[in-house]
């Protein structure tokens, strides 16, 4: 896992190395702002050091020929004949971007797709909630987009990243991570209007800081569904402040905080607690990117905790162990802040931990989760990175 996924890509193809061109793309951690982008609202993820990398060759027919030396699978499908894969999961992603990366081309500069024999590795591990998902989409769409010079910003290719997930693999997520996956950048995390699409870099002083991401290794089976409950909650409240405010309210983001607190007890405790969470992340949010730019990282782990206890208790998605990490963590020294990061249901924890804590840390929270839950959880640390991009060998 820890191995430069490029590096064993190379390895592979041995001395045929130098026919196939390279690309990388990122997973992420998002820092702070859970369930807002598919409500319109703000998010600040950051690119991490763990990549999906792709080894890409040309062919002159249609079939696009994909191995993974992770799964040690190889598939393959015709370009114009793009079907939902029930047998192989991954190959539905690369699948889905190559599909609506051709739509978009037909409609636009009518350049020619061709295959591509394509190798696959990566190190991002899965089910962490760090977004593999989307480091393999960007990843495809980069080589594609490079390799037949399709011209499509990286906007561009986060989007059609989103669809493909969307509309092909069926994962109603938002924009965040393939946005992140696209434009991150090495020492910054990245706030993100997610209605506009605006952003802005904000400079992470994290010199004696690290970031931690200590993983449940515990999956619920729930987390699709839930995800697709959340959604339809939101839209339901949605719906009530659009009867009540006089202005259109299309998503969460155009309810205010004032508007909330003025309309809230028409609302069912369900739906009103949805509400309130994302409102208030939104602002969180806000308040986050503030801090990070002042350097007042105890407002920031402030910031973490409230969001991961809104997460837990206003928009139920959390779980006891990534309580119990949470709760390990906020009680160590040195530790910043802490929260849940991904959909929720399992997957992960971040934490910002002063280094010379870190190892302290790694103890701690080893010892205490495992006595309690019986499973050993992994740390990671990471590092800040730049996001989807061709490499050179
Ligand atoms: C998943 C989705 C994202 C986002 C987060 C929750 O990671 O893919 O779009 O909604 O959950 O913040």
């Amino acid at each position: 896992m820890e191995n430069n996924p490029i590096h064993r890509l190379i390895r592979h193809l041995g001395k045929n190395k130098n026919k196939f061109k390279y690309f990388k793309a990122p997973g992420r951690i998002n820092l702070i702002g859970g369930h807002t982008d598919y409500n319109d609202g703000y998010v600040l993820p950051i690119a991490i050091n763990r990549n999906i990398a792709v080894a890409a060759k040309y062919r002159t027919d249609n079939i696009v020929e994909v191995y993974s030396l992770d799964f040690n699978e190889k598939e393959s499908f015709n370009l114009n004949e793009t079907v939902y894969n029930e047998d192989s999961e991954w190959i539905n992603y690369i699948q889905g971007v190559v599909k609506f990366l051709q739509a978009k081309v037909v409609k636009g500069a009518n350049h020619d797709i061709k295959g591509l024999d394509i190798y696959i590795a990566g190190n991002i591990p899965s089910g962490a909630g760090l977004s593999s998902s989307a480091a393999l989409e960007l990843a495809v769409a980069e080589a594609f987009n490079s390799m037949y010079n399709l011209n499509f910003t990286k906007q561009e290719l986060a989007l059609i990243s989103q669809q493909a997930e969307n509309e092909f693999v069926g994962v109603s997520c938002g924009i965040m991570d393939q946005f992140i996956s696209a434009l991150g950048e090495k020492d910054n995390g990245l706030f993100l209007d997610c209605r506009t699409l605006d952003y802005s870099l904000i400079k992470l002083d994290f010199k004696q800081l690290k970031i931690v991401i200590t993983d449940t290794k515990k999956k619920h089976s729930l987390v699709n569904s839930a995800y697709n409950d959340r959604i339809s909650e939101c839209n339901k409240a949605v719906k009530y402040f659009n009867s009540k405010l006089d202005k259109p309210v299309s998503k969460l983001r155009d309810v205010s905080i004032a508007d909330y607190q003025r309309h809230k007890n028409g609302l069912s405790e369900t739906i009103r607690n949805r509400a309130e969470h994302v409102i208030f992340e939104n602002q969180r949010v806000c308040k986050t990117r503030d801090a990070l730019k002042n350097n007042n990282l105890k407002e920031v782990g402030k910031n973490l905790l409230e969001s991961h206890n809104s997460l837990k208790n206003l928009y139920e998605v959390s779980s006891k162990e990534l309580d119990l990490l949470v709760d390990i963590a906020s009680n160590l020294d040195g530790v910043y802040g802490s929260r849940m990061t991904g959909a929720g249901f399992g997957g992960s924890t971040i934490n910002l931990v002063k280094e010379s804590n870190l190892k302290e840390f790694e103890k701690e929270i080893s010892i205490n989760y495992k006595i309690e839950t019986g499973i050993e959880p992994e740390l990671y640390i990471l590092e800040s990175s730049e996001g989807s991009t061709q490499i050179k060998i």
